[in-house]
């Protein structure tokens, strides 16, 4: 799909590797609509945004909120008419021992990183068929392809699993599925981490180019490729590597 032109919707947009692809699809001449629970920030992204010349808009929402959904696809939908790229994007980790996080920080984790995604695509992804045009971009991670944090990677192989069947359902439908898979990025979900990582811009420039030329997955950065393909090959190599 023509990035210039088209609208997108990219969820937690706020901050991290949202915020850079919000900004990434702007400058390719998108209109982006930027949705978060921070108001405060994404008006800052908005006014990066328009002060380097491209259209945004803001809308605060919390994709937990499983009923707001609704209303915040039909808020997008008014902003620039319709909605051609979908970033499924929005997520958290709540970090804690197994059998030690509280049942409310799982229901938030669960539906912030899978079942909102969901809704939010089943809810935009009819006038996209209708109109034979549309891509959704789904952000999962490394850990949706190696199992090592069993509520995260739960979310994460569930997005997976998700985008990746649709892609084959919506086949010839004009409507692209793709998955990003980010390793370790610098944004603030990884600010409990030492020692370098790459930037948000590695992944915004990746979900850009899913956009324009749809893959079944994307991998970033390129190196995790081989963990994963050990993963899938020798898991219990895996397992030795990741005994604590
Ligand atoms: N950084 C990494 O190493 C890494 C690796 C693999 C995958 N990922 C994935 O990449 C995505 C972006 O993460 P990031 O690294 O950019 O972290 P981040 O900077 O913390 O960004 C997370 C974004 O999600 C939004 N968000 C969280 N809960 C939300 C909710 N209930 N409703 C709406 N928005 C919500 C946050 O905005 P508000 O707080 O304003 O709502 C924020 O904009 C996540 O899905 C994450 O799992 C990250």
């Amino acid at each position: 799909m023509k990035i210039a032109g088209a609208v997108a919707l990219v969820t937690g947009a706020s901050s991290g590797i949202g915020a850079a692809t919000a900004r990434e699809l702007a400058r390719r001449g998108a209109r982006v609509i930027l949705a978060a629970r921070r108001a405060d920030l994404l008006s800052e992204q908005v006014a990066a945004i328009t002060a380097a010349g491209g259209q945004a808009s803001a809308i605060e929402a919390d994709i937990s909120d499983l009923e707001s959904l609704p209303r915040l696809a039909s808020q997008a939908e008014a902003v620039y008419g319709q909605v051609d790229i979908l970033i499924n994007n929005a997520g958290i980790h709540v970090r804690g021992k197994p059998g030690q996080i509280a049942p409310t920080d799982i229901a938030r984790m669960v539906n912030t990183n899978l079942t909102g995604a969901i809704l939010l695509t089943r809810l935009l992804l009819p006038p996209m068929l209708q109109r034979r045009r549309g891509a959704i971009i789904c952000v999962a991670s490394v850990a949706g392809n190696i199992a090592n944090d069993s509520l995260y990677s739960g979310t994460k192989f569930g997005l997976r699993g998700y985008a990746l069947a649709l892609r084959r359902q919506l086949h010839s439908s004009g409507v692209s599925v793709s998955v990003v898979s980010p390793g370790y990025i610098d944004t603030p979900l990884t600010s409990y981490r030492r020692g370098r990582m790459p930037g948000p811009q590695l992944i915004a420039n990746a979900i850009a180019g899913l956009v324009e030329r749809p893959r079944r997955e994307v991998v970033a950065p390129w190196w995790y490729r081989f963990p994963i393909a050990l993963e899938r090959a020798a898991p219990w190599l895996v397992d030795f590597g990741l005994r604590r």
